[in-house]
């Protein structure tokens, strides 16, 4: 059999670039239509990842890939999976199509719901692909889910996001870089040193490798105000990592309203992706050396 693909709707001009714009609508893992190549994917990269890891990325996350017993045994249920996250943070994966639009995918956060790729990438596209598959989506973010301060910051995440896309366009931006640079990009100091949690790294091969042993990036303590100000980039490995010290750390700081500190944000340039500042708490500074130079998102 062909391997499964997605349905496309239209296209559409974001933040991101020019995206793809799938059905909106929740619908049930097509997990029969499934190809033999299409396991194979699954189980290849989850071999690498998992041999990659450990040493890598953070204990909860390592943890969580445990508890959901995820392996080299094909593209999980989503419903197995479902059965063991429900009970332990009240979360649930849903099956869609790919990107959403920001409205729809802040209420299934709000409502904590995880919106995960039913299709996953072809065997030329393991180190790449411009969109996010089922690896990254289920891989990447559901682990973490189990943790319960990580499983709340995503939900308030999701309610800041219908917040934000009341206010505007900019509060929007400004709430997606912190997305970016926690959810996707975020790394953790530990007593054994810094350690990935972050979705777009732990699901790629060479990002996983490059953030904590390549010297050109910089690697920044998380300030808040910091990484919504901070330009990103969406081609290319991240010139710069923010660092948290505790996921605690990560959901306090994301307490307050952020109202007032989107209008502060409104009258100020915003940083680019491999600045460095007088104020930051520096783990390293960036060589640059392979950095792109044309502008960052
Ligand atoms: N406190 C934020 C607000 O008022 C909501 C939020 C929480 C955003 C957690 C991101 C993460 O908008
Ligand atoms: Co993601």
């Amino acid at each position: 059999m062909e391997n499964a693909t997605p349905r496309r709707v239209e296209h559409q001009q974001t933040d991101r670039g020019y995206v793809p714009v799938y059905a909106t609508g929740v619908v049930e893992q097509p997990w029969d239509s499934y190809s033999v190549t299409d396991h194979e994917v699954w189980n290849t990269l989850y071999r690498r990842q998992r041999e990659l890891l450990p040493g890598r990325a953070c204990a909860e996350f390592l943890e969580g890939v445990e508890r959901f017993g995820m392996g080299e045994n094909g593209i999980p249920k989503f419903a197995d999976l479902n059965a063991l996250l429900g009970k332990t943070t009240g979360w649930q994966i849903v099956a869609v199509e790919g990107l959403l639009p920001d409205e729809v995918f802040f209420d299934h956060l709000a409502n904590r719901r995880f919106p995960v790729s039913w299709w996953i990438r072809k065997p030329d596209q393991l180190d790449y692909l411009s969109e996010p598959d089922l690896f990254h989506d289920l891989f990447g973010h559901v682990p973490l889910l189990l943790n319960p301060v990580f499983a709340d910051y995503m939900q308030a995440y999701g309610r800041g996001g219908m917040k934000a896309f009341g206010i505007g366009p900019g509060a929007l931006m400004n709430l997606t870089r912190l997305y970016w640079y926690t959810v996707e990009f975020g790394l953790i100091n530990t007593p054994d040193g810094l350690r990935i949690y972050g979705a777009g790294i732990v699901s790629s091969k060479g990002e996983s490798i490059y953030c904590l042993d390549s010297a050109a990036p910089n690697r920044i303590g998380f300030g808040l105000e910091r990484v919504m100000n901070t330009r990103y980039r969406i081609d290319t490995y991240q010139q710069t990592y923010f660092v948290i010290d505790s996921f605690e750390q990560l959901f306090d700081a994301t307490r307050p309203d952020f109202t007032p500190i989107y209008q502060r944000l409104a009258a100020k340039t915003p940083h680019a992706a491999g600045d460095v500042l007088e104020s930051d708490r520096v783990f390293n500074v960036g060589t640059r050396e392979g950095w792109a130079t044309n502008a960052d998102t």
